[in-house]
C-alpha cells in the first residue's frame, strides 16, 4: 500500500520539486502522527493512519489551477478510481482544516459540492490533527499549536475552539526534533 501511494505521487507530480515538497510533507505528517500514537498510546490502526498520512494530499497534484480547497475531493476521487480501498481514499476528502461542515461550505461559498467533509473515524481525526503542524509553504515550516490557532481564527472562533479541543485531547506534538531532522524551521 505504502509503495503504491508513493508511486502515485511520483506519477502525478508535475516535477521533482513538487514531488519532494508534497511527499515529504506527507511523511512529516506521518512522523507527527506516529509520535502521538506512541506517546499517547492512541487506540488506532497505525497502518491505516500511515497510509492516510501518505495519501491525504495526493490531490494537490491534480489541482491544475483549481482552488486549493478542492485537493481533498480530487484526491479521494482519484484513489477510488485507481482501486484504493474507500477507507484510504476518504483521508483525502476528510482532512481539511479542523473539519468542514456543510454550513462552512455554504457560508464561505467554498467551491465544493454541498456536504460535510468531517474527519469521522479515530484514524481520520488523527491524520487531520497531525496535518495542522506542518505547512507546504516555500520554505516549508512546522507550526506550533499557537501559530495554527492564529491562522484558523480567520475562519471563525468555532474553528479555533474545535482545534483547542483537539490539542486538549491529543496534546501538542514535540516538533523540535522533527524540525531538526527534516531541516524545516519551527514557527
Ligand atoms: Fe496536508
Amino acid at each position: 500500500m505504502i509503495t503504491r501511494i508513493r508511486a502515485l505521487h511520483r506519477e502525478l507530480a508535475a516535477d521533482d520539486a513538487t514531488f519532494e515538497l508534497v511527499y515529504t510533507h506527507c511523511e512529516i505528517v506521518w512522523a507527527i502522527a506516529e509520535q502521538l500514537i506512541r506517546d499517547r498510546l492512541l487506540a488506532v490502526d497505525a497502518d491505516l493512519v500511515r497510509a492516510g498520512c501518505l495519501a491525504h494530499d495526493v490531490g494537490v497534484h491534480l489541482l491544475n489551477g483549481a482552488a486549493y480547497i478542492r485537493h481533498g475531493i480530487l484526491g479521494e476521487e482519484l484513489l477510488r478510481e485507481r482501486g484504493f480501498p474507500a477507507e484510504v481514499a476518504r483521508f483525502c476528502g476528510h482532512h481539511t482544516g479542523v473539519g468542514l461542515t456543510r454550513d462552512d461550505v455554504e457560508r464561505q461559498q467554498l467551491p465544493l459540492p454541498p456536504g460535510d467533509y468531517l474527519a469521522e473515524t479515530p484514524e481520520e481525526r488523527l491524520v487531520m490533527y497531525a496535518d495542522k503542524f506542518h505547512s507546504k509553504t516555500d520554505p516549508p515550516v512546522f507550526l506550533t499549536a499557537a501559530t495554527f490557532t492564529a491562522r484558523i481564527r480567520r475562519f471563525g472562533d468555532g474553528h479555533a475552539a474545535r482545534f483547542a479541543g483537539m490539542v486538549d485531547e491529543y496534546g501538542e506534538p514535540d516538533l523540535a526534533a522533527l524540525a531538526a531532522r527534516f531541516g524545516h524551521p519551527l514557527t
